[in-house]
């Protein structure tokens, strides 16, 4: 199974397929396919989608912590952890069993290491890090499924932003607004309001087919004792060719991506990142209000992510804002298609142009839409309160 944010399962589903394996189910928040240890390593090095890519090792029925605890205890840990190792252990329950999944988890954890310890004759050490062994124990009802979290941490923490200014996107949350906006590298991609860069830096690593886990040096399955480490660096050097192919840096780039964002500092952290996800060439940043980004002709993608706002004065400011928007994509962007990514409805009327589209997203509990525009010359303006449905 592989998981991600809720209501990205078909970009998910697409992904896992488009790298050669066949998808049996989607769910709201992921999928389900058959895989061995060798098939979730090459998931967890090539997914742009994804959250984690999960191993099934036990499925069971459980009527009580007693019967979990001797049901995850009769499986041999010591062929898979080692003593030495670090282990954490996350549990979702709905059962009327117990009401609390961390119970639960702490009767996995308490299964494991005790059985690793009367085998070993000492146990790994454990707590809430995800940074070595981590298990994920789904209690259902009657019914038990424990897994081996393959990513670890996960893989939507690609590792390039060390910077995360304001408000940053989930880099798998922009990988999917990219892949939504149908971007290939082919034409230019302009994103004002660029934040710390995540649109721009997710959409230069796509052009260019760079595999976004080589950016990453640590995954759940290396701390596993069944971790095939030439096998992994083998699948790692394929993979770095296969990004060189395209934009590096002797290689014809793809189409012009610009960043620009108001905030110097934004710039600033946007710059650094790309520089460490290795995509800094691609792009090219300005220090600018979103209104005076330098375009070319189109056709091209604008995709934009303002604030949407928490408070009643922000949100006042964030209209005009947004009103802005609308002109700037009216007068100055004819030719191109553009996107807005904004969690607040109200405030995206205040655009005032018909959107050809409406895709939603959930950005962490917060449901969000990306919205679509056509704007070929003369865009039909609406300045009333209600942005038209499709
Ligand atoms: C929600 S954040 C974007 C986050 C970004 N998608 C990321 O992943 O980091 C909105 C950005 O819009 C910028 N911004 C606000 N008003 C602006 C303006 N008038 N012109 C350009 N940028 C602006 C802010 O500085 C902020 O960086």
């Amino acid at each position: 199974m592989i998981t991600c944010s809720p209501g990205l399962g078909e970009y998910l589903r697409q992904e896992v397929e488009t790298l050669g394996y066949s998808v049996e189910t989607v769910l709201p928040a992921g999928v389900k396919l058959q895989g061995d240890q060798y098939d979730t390593m090459r998931l967890n090095l090539h997914l742009r989608t994804a959250y984690n890519v999960l191993f099934l090792l036990k499925q069971f029925k459980c009527r009580s912590p007693e019967e979990l605890y001797r049901e995850v205890k009769d499986f041999p840990w010591e062929d898979i952890i080692s003593p030495r190792e670090y282990l954490s252990v996350v549990g979702r329950t709905e059962t009327e069993t117990i009401d609390n999944s961390m119970y639960a988890s702490l009767k996995v954890k308490d299964a494991v290491v005790d059985r690793i310890n009367e085998k070993c004759g000492s146990r790994p050490n454990s707590g809430g890090d995800k940074t070595g062994v981590v298990l994920q124990v789904f209690w259902k009802d009657e019914f038990c499924r424990l897994f081996l979290n393959t990513s670890g941490l996960k893989l939507s923490d690609r590792g390039y932003r060390r910077i995360p200014h304001k408000a940053p996107l989930r880099e798998s949350l922009a990988a999917v607004i990219i892949m939504a906006t149908g971007y290939d590298g082919t034409m230019p991609l302009i994103c004002p309001m660029c934040g710390s860069g995540t649109l721009a830096i997710e959409a230069a690593l796509m052009a260019t087919q760079r595999v976004p886990g080589l950016l990453r040096s640590n995954y759940g399955f290396m701390h596993t004792l069944y971790f095939d480490s030439a096998a992994w660096q083998e699948m790692r050097s394929t993979a770095a060719k296969q990004g060189k192919k395209r934009g590096g840096k002797s290689d014809a780039k793809p189409a012009p991506i610009i960043a620009t964002d108001i905030d110097t500092d934004a710039v600033q952290a946007a710059r650094r990142n790309a520089m460490t996800a290795g995509v800094d060439h691609l792009i090219s940043f300005e220090v600018c209000d979103f209104a005076d980004t330098p375009l070319g002709p189109g056709p091209g993608i604008i995709v934009m992510n303002p604030e949407y706002g928490q408070r009643m004065g922000e949100i006042e400011k964030l209209k005009l804002t947004y009103h802005r928007i609308g002109d700037f994509f009216k007068q100055k962007c004819t030719g191109y298609t553009g996107y807005v990514f904004t969690g607040n409805p109200d405030l995206a009327k205040q655009i005032g142009l018909r959107t050809s589209r409406k895709m939603i997203f959930f950005n962490a509990q917060i449901e969000c839409r990306l919205l679509k525009y056509e704007l070929y010359a003369g865009t039909r303006k609406h300045r009333d309160s209600e942005t038209p449905k499709e």
